[in-house]
């Protein structure tokens, strides 16, 4: 239902001055890869032999590959909200990095409404917008010079953006009267929004949002998250989502992706999610089809293996 209304939308001018077919998938993505090479903890060291291996060790330090992304396959459709939850490091920015053309892929392949961010990279960052949690600015300048400098760059004229923006922070809820004000002196949650605004001044026909909401107060979460659907609503805009905050997917995204250790390992509608964990919890005897369904937290407790801890929990472990 919500799917063919979004397609009645108009196709986005940009794809249509690309020539992009109005059924290409907004993201295709194939086995994709990406591996770090990073530093062995120390736990994981074999013991050292005499004195010159530790001197060795402590000028070349002991290497291994760390897999970030394994093996992820997806398809977007355009319009569809899809968003991926998972904890600290297990993958999530990496995999948003790549699509966006910030990082390139180990193996594997990655198309934007048919093109290769690879070696199509100007023509995808046309298309595509991402937001994330560390957003950099000009950090003396305003919000209004920020967004001024992002709109130029991407050729969207000072007075349409300037109006766009401010119609933007309205609804995020961000006071007029701090646009002027330097960026360092604005709380972390009000340079989220303007984070958000940058990237939606463009209208990105591909929004990536790496965790657009965490760090917001419950109302400016809620005002992010309106701004989202409606965004859906009434423009061509598909999204593909990052969050630690299970209500927040279950209310945004037609489906979802649980991701552990670099994999998705489920994925689905909220109410598919929760089904598949009664069924597994029917099979071993621990339920009954008449129970209720399972709450989502709950659902990524059994799925990924791993204890559900909330947003404010879940902020620096170590891997
Ligand atoms: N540039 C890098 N060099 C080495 N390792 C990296 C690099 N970027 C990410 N990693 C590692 O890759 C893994 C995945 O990191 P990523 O940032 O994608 O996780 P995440 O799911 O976004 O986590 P968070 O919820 O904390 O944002 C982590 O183990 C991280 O340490
Ligand atoms: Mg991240």
């Amino acid at each position: 239902m919500e799917m063919d209304a979004v397609r009645a939308v108009p196709l986005h001018p940009e794809l249509e001055l690309m020539h992009v077919d109005a059924d290409t998938d907004a993201l295709d993505v194939r086995s994709l890869c990406k591996h770090f090479i990073v530093n062995l903890p120390k736990k994981e060291l074999p013991e050292a032999n005499g004195v010159l291996q530790r001197i060795g060790r402590f000028f070349r330090k002991p290497k291994k590959r760390k897999l970030a992304v394994d093996n992820i396959s997806l398809r977007l459709r355009r319009g569809e909200i899809f968003g991926v939850v998972g904890h600290n490091g297990s993958g999530k920015s990496t995999l948003i990095r790549m699509i966006s053309t910030l990082l390139e892929q180990s193996s594997g392949e990655i198309r934007v409404f048919g093109m290769d961010p690879l070696r199509q990279a100007y023509q995808v960052q046309r298309l595509l917008n991402r937001v994330s949690v560390d957003a950099a600015f000009f950090k003396k300048l305003s919000p209004n010079e920020n967004l001024l400098y992002a709109a130029r760059l991407y050729g969207v004229d000072d007075k349409s953006a300037l109006k766009r923006a401010e119609e933007i922070l309205a609804k995020l809820g961000l006071e007029e009267g701090r646009l002027t004000d330097s960026m360092q002196e604005l709380s972390r949650g009000m340079q989220q929004k303007v984070a958000i605004a940058r990237a939606l001044l463009t209208s990105p026909v591909l929004l990536l949002l790496d965790e657009p909401t965490t760090g917001l107060d419950p109302k400016s979460k809620r005002d992010v998250q309106d701004y989202i659907l409606e965004l859906q609503r009434t423009h061509d805009a598909t999204v593909l989502l990052t969050s630690h905050d299970m209500e927040e997917v279950e209310r945004l995204c037609g489906r979802i992706a649980l991701m552990a250790d670099g994999k998705f390992v489920a994925r689905g509608t909220a109410d598919e999610l929760k089904q598949q964990v009664l069924t597994r919890r029917i099979e071993r005897g621990e339920a009954q089809a008449t129970d209720g369904l399972p709450k989502m937290e709950e659902v990524f407790i059994e799925l990924t293996g791993h204890e559900w801890l909330s947003a404010e929990e879940d902020v620096d472990k170590p891997d």
